[in-house]
């Protein structure tokens, strides 16, 4: 089968800083309870005129720089993101426009967290299908828009950012050997948005959603223990199914939502941290751009070498998770 190979990446982040001290003085919390139970230190929060397309745009230009491509080689590009600019049409038209990307067909993949994952999953089976040849995928999230910034118990974890990738078909031994994803609806409500979508509609007489019920609502602690059973089982099965063992794999770069679940991911499939990849101290949870704004990093910083075998693995609100196993 033909494997689908990345062969560019892009990261983009927004200058503003919001650090664990800036929100001690917004909730009632602390850096040390921050970084103690997350491992974040500070997040980015993307500017008033910035929308998610604009960060998109951003990470797309140096994923197409690294792959040596123009805009009009593109023929799919999949946004995943739960934060597009409008409900319709999807952001991924958006940034086609802004990218100038004619020769494209494009759609929004809404997986949260694990939107990355399922996009490079559907892009291996358009690449081995022939379908599409030259594939954009795009993380990308503003959270901090429907982050509700007087709850502690969410405020402390999410950012904005972006990540993309260009993936076309392998010529060589490289490219995905694996992929797993899966979802549970029954859990939907442990993370989510009540109003803003048909559910809950706006009314114009307020006899509809409160203003609270606009931003994320998560029972954290469920969210925890899923996603330390999840992100480690899903790791495990691409790691079988490629018929590799843990001491085949050279990186794990995972979502990163919580160093605790991090270490949990790696330590279920035997691998030590020095080598997993992370930049959650800085970044926080990004939702579907934490995977590949990590994986741009340690690509760009020399950290990942050809023929490295890496696992990805992510879980998020749906509940949604999954993981690919991929040569470098
Ligand atoms: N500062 C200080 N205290 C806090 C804060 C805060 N920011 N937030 C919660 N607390 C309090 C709680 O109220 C609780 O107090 P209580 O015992 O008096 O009730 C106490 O701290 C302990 O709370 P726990 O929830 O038990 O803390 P825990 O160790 O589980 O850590 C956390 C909380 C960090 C949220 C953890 O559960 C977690 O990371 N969960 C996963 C969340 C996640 O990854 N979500 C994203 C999903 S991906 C997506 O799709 C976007």
């Amino acid at each position: 089968m033909t494997r689908a190979k990345i062969i560019g990446t892009g990261s983009y982040v927004p200058e503003r800083v919001l650090s664990n001290l800036d929100l001690e003085k917004m909730v009632d919390t602390s850096d040390e309870w921050i970084k103690s139970r997350s491992g974040i230190s500070e997040r980015r929060i993307a500017g008033e005129n910035q929308s998610t397309s604009d960060l998109c745009v951003e990470a797309a230009k140096k994923a197409l720089e690294m792959a040596n491509m123009n805009a009009d080689d593109i023929d799919l590009l999949m946004v995943a993101t739960v934060t597009p600019d409008f409900r319709l049409p999807s952001v991924s038209c958006v940034v086609q426009d802004k990218l100038g990307l004619i020769n494209a067909a494009s759609m929004d993949i809404v997986a949260a967290c694990a939107g990355f994952i399922h996009s490079l999953s559907i892009a291996q089976a358009y690449i081995a299908n022939s379908m599409y040849h030259r594939i954009m995928i795009i993380g990308a999230e503003e959270l901090s828009s429907i982050t509700n910034y007087k709850d502690r118990n969410t405020c402390v974890l999410f950012g904005d950012g972006a990540g993309a990738a260009i993936v076309t078909a392998s010529d060589d031994d490289s490219g995905i050997l694996s992929t797993y994803l899966k979802s549970d609806g029954r859990l939907s409500k442990l993370l989510y948005i009540p109003a803003g979508g048909v559910a809950q509609p706006y009314t114009h007489n307020g006899s509809g959603p409160t203003h609270d019920d606009y931003f994320l609502s998560m029972n954290g602690n469920e969210i925890y223990k899923h996603a330390v059973r999840s992100m480690g089982n899903a790791a495990e099965r691409v790691i079988k199914s490629a018929g590799l063992e843990s001491s085949d794999i050279d990186w794990l770069v995972p979502h990163q939502a919580n160093i605790r679940i991090i270490q949990a991911t790696a330590k279920r499939i035997g691998l030590p941290m020095e080598k997993v990849f992370i930049n959650l101290e800085k970044y926080g949870n990004t939702s579907a751009a934490s995977i590949p704004l990590a994986l741009d990093e340690a690509v760009r910083s020399g950290v990942i070498k050809k023929n490295d075998n890496i696992v990805s693995a992510a879980f998020g609100g749906g509940l949604t998770w999954g993981a690919v196993l991929f040569r470098w």
